[in-house]
């Protein structure tokens, strides 16, 4: 693991925290609404439901947040902005794109800052063995602008480009070994399970058939499998033919909702009393499990509805900021159409005495 202190000065003052709500986010959605771009500067990312976002977390001077998916650095930027000079900002991202542009990021902002290379969750156990304690906590999950635009690291089916899909380039596990190696029945597998793909297992016996004759070796290649595999009515009107299939894949390389699922107790744990952590989602399969986790946390009693007096003696250890998941706003979508399909949702910690994940 690939760690980059930069400057740590933890910060001992903690300021009460301010109230938000889905309507606080909501309201400074129309008021302090980052315009699109405006943080990602050139060829950059536009960081998406920034001021919802911002206005659930609610970072305060002196505070220390940890940005769990760092990428181009846009809501890492808003948020160092409120933390101040006496505030420390922690930011996670396993590629060395994202450490670049955070150590540009780290020449501009006032508060500490510190960078972790690593999958999130092996960063979020790091931090954890060093006692660190944060009052804000988020993931912005999926790929950034940076990723899919640079066409040669293959994670857009609109390019050719060799199969590769890996967010840390020095891992292993590409895409190209998946298509290649892995036997039908795990290709269909993944397909169905981390793309929801309707017909996964066609797509999976034309790459075995179609690599038998000679290697899948680009983007385009593998998309003219994948459509080939699909009926030609469904090929029309549902998105691109290789969307799902796509997104199975990268899912697979980067090993994401296993990486989530470890990843979020860590993160809830090291929240401080009043601490929030939130999640910004692509796709059902990350939005349900943050959904699931955070209600989770949020849910008090669990004796059977039939017992008259509660036995369990549980109590909520979060409150739910999210009854239901917040969209971006139609104007939001038309100036950045890769938000479409995003949802946030949030909690704060009430208190420190229960495990997360028990
Ligand atoms: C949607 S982008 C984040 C964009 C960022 N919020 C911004 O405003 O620029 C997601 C980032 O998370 C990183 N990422 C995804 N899964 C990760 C994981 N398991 N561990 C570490 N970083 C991860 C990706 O490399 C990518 O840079």
């Amino acid at each position: 693991m690939s760690t980059t202190l930069l400057d740590m000065r933890r910060s001992q003052r903690r300021p009460p925290r301010g109230r938000s709500s889905a309507s606080g986010a909501r309201q400074l959605a129309r008021t302090d609404r980052p315009q699109s771009g405006q943080q990602a500067g050139c060829k950059g990312h536009t960081p998406v439901l920034a001021a919802e976002l911002l206005a659930l977390l609610d970072p305060q001077p002196g505070q220390t947040a940890i940005d769990c998916t760092f990428g181009d650095g846009g809501h890492a930027r808003l948020l160092a902005e409120r933390l101040g000079s006496s505030g420390t900002l922690v930011a996670i991202d396993r590629d060395p794109l994202a450490e670049q542009r955070f150590q540009e990021l780290a020449q501009e902002v006032a508060c500490s800052v510190r960078f972790i290379r690593a999958g999130y969750a092996e960063a979020l156990e790091l931090l954890g063995e060093e006692g660190v304690r944060a009052d804000a906590a988020y993931f912005d999950l999926g790929m950034s602008s940076m990723q899919v635009d640079t066409r040669e690291r293959g994670f857009s089916y609109s390019y050719e480009a060799p199969l590769d899909m890996r967010m840390d380039p020095a891992q292993q596990l590409s895409a190209r070994e998946i298509v290649a190696e892995w036997d039908e029945r795990s290709l269909a597998r993944a397909l169905r399970d981390f793309g929801e793909e309707r017909h996964a297992g066609a797509i999976a016996r034309a790459i075995v058939r179609r690599r038998a004759q000679a290697p899948i070796e680009t983007t385009l290649e593998l998309v003219d499998t994948i459509s080939s595999a699909i009926p030609a009515p469904a090929r029309f009107g549902g998105g691109h033919p290789a969307k799902r299939s796509f997104q199975a894949l990268r899912i697979a390389v980067n090993d994401e909702l296993e990486q989530l699922d470890r990843a979020l107790p860590l993160a809830w744990g090291l929240l401080r009393e009043g601490g929030v952590l939130a999640g910004i989602s692509f796709h059902s399969l990350e939005d349900r499990r943050v959904k699931r986790f955070l209600v989770e946390r949020a849910r008090g009693c669990i004796c059977p509805p039939d017992l008259p007096v509660c036995a369990c003696g549980r109590e909520p250890e979060g409150a739910l900021l999210t009854r239901r998941s917040i969209v971006p706003t139609p104007e939001e979508v038309a100036g950045n159409p890769r938000a479409s399909s995003a949802r946030l949702r949030a909690a704060r910690k009430l208190t420190e005495d229960r495990e997360a994940g028990e």
